[in-house]
């Protein structure tokens, strides 16, 4: 029975993930520490029945003592680090909580796994592990940098990050990598191209002009609008998580990717075609410094080695997530109405 340390489950993603796995493994133990920052929204997780196998702890990862008492509480299995400052432009404004949360915060997550997890902690040429314990680190494609007109990125590309963002990311996968090496830590990396679907915070792409075309304001395109991510709807990002956990060999970083490149340009105007709009809403902007040009995954290690395929195509996956912000307008007031920042706050004064 595994009881997984989720990290940075109030998020998007993580939040997807929790559904995910309460339906698809309702043994297991869940236990979600977040620290509920801006990103952080409990209202992602009002659906979790009462019955799951679920523990939500409000609390930093960069906090050792924390994390530490978390592992002896509860016996973890297994840590799934979403946790993260997620944001490129806000990393531009402010690049040094990317440092502490993205990087030490990882770091204090693999020194209470190795701590808990070593048969022989204070052995450091020992490098037996407990069973079935695995360290799995949530990261992105954008470690690779700007691919330019043609090719893809395999496991094998060079890390080249561009953005404090992902030269913060790449850095936390570096030192997943050493304790691999250096301590015997099992482990995974996972490097996903650009998701989406419910429950995404409007400070990214799709919510950002969702809500604006509901709303009818500008829709601000950074530079020309060609840029190119590879997009993968948040469920197949969870089940290639899930393969990864059950399946993935010791040691290895998989890409995960759905074959799925689009200009940001024109998903702008599939959301003001699906939403009855103008393209007249449409507004070009100065273009994010650093900017990287084209992503796009080469997803074959994953596909072959451990059978894993995406189950939406992209144009089911956009449709469903579009009539989701349609029908969940009081989600997203509630955001950007700063709402939700009292509906955390009253939930833990009463704690
Ligand atoms: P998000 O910003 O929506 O969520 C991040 C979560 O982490 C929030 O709930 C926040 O409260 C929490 N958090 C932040 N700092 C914390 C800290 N110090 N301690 C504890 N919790 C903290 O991000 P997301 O889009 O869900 O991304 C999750 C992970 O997936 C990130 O590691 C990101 O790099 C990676 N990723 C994201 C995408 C994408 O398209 N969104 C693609 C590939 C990889
Ligand atoms: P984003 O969702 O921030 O993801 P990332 O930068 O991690 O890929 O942005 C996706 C693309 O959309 C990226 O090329 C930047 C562009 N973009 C805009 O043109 N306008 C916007 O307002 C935002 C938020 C993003």
């Amino acid at each position: 029975m595994k009881t997984i340390l989720i990290t940075g489950g109030a998020g998007f993603i993580g939040s997807n993930f929790i559904y995910y796995m309460v339906e698809q493994h309702p043994d297991y133990k869940l236990i979600n520490l977040d620290a509920l920052t801006y990103a952080g929204n409990l209202e992602n997780l009002k659906d979790v029945p009462d019955s799951a196998n679920y523990t939500f702890i409000k609390g930093d990862i960069r906090d050792r003592e924390l994390v530490d008492r978390i592992f002896n509480e509860y016996d973890i299995t297994n840590v799934i680090n979403f946790a993260a400052e997620s944001h490129v432009d806000r990393s531009i404004e402010e690049p040094e909580i990317f440092l502490t949360t993205n990087i030490i915060g990882t770091q204090v997550l693999l020194d209470a796994a190795k701590k808990h997890w070593k048969v022989k902690p204070d052995d450091k040429y020992d490098r037996e592990y407990k069973n079935d314990v695995k360290f799995f680190q949530v990261s992105t494609d954008e470690v690779y940098g700007d691919l330019g007109p043609t090719g893809l990125f395999t496991e094998e590309t060079n890390l080249a990050p561009n953005s404090p963002y992902s030269a913060s990311k790449t850095s936390a996968d570096l030192l997943v990598r050493a304790y691999h090496v250096t301590y015997g830590m099992p482990m995974n990396i996972t490097r996903c191209s650009n998701n989406y679907g419910s429950y995404q915070f409007p400070e990214k792409l799709i919510p950002l002009m969702l809500n604006n075309c509901i709303n009818e304001k500008p829709l601000p395109v950074y530079g020309d609008g060609m840029q190119i991510r590879d997009w993968l709807h948040v469920y197949d990002h969870c089940s290639a998580i899930d393969t990864v956990l059950h399946e993935g060999r010791d040691g290895e970083v998989y890409n995960i990717g759905g074959n799925n490149e689009i200009a940001n340009i024109e998903i702008v105007k599939l959301i003001i075609n699906a939403l009855g709009k103008s393209e007249d809403l449409i507004t070009y902007v100065k273009d994010r410094p650093g900017h990287d040009r084209r992503y796009a995954i080469d997803n074959t290690k994953i596909t072959t080695e451990l059978g894993w395929k995406p189950s939406y195509t992209f144009e089911e996956g956009i449709r469903e997530t579009i009539n989701w912000y349609l029908e969940n307008q009081t989600w997203m007031q509630n955001i950007v109405s700063g709402d939700y920042m009292k509906y955390y706050t009253d939930m833990y004064s009463k704690t």
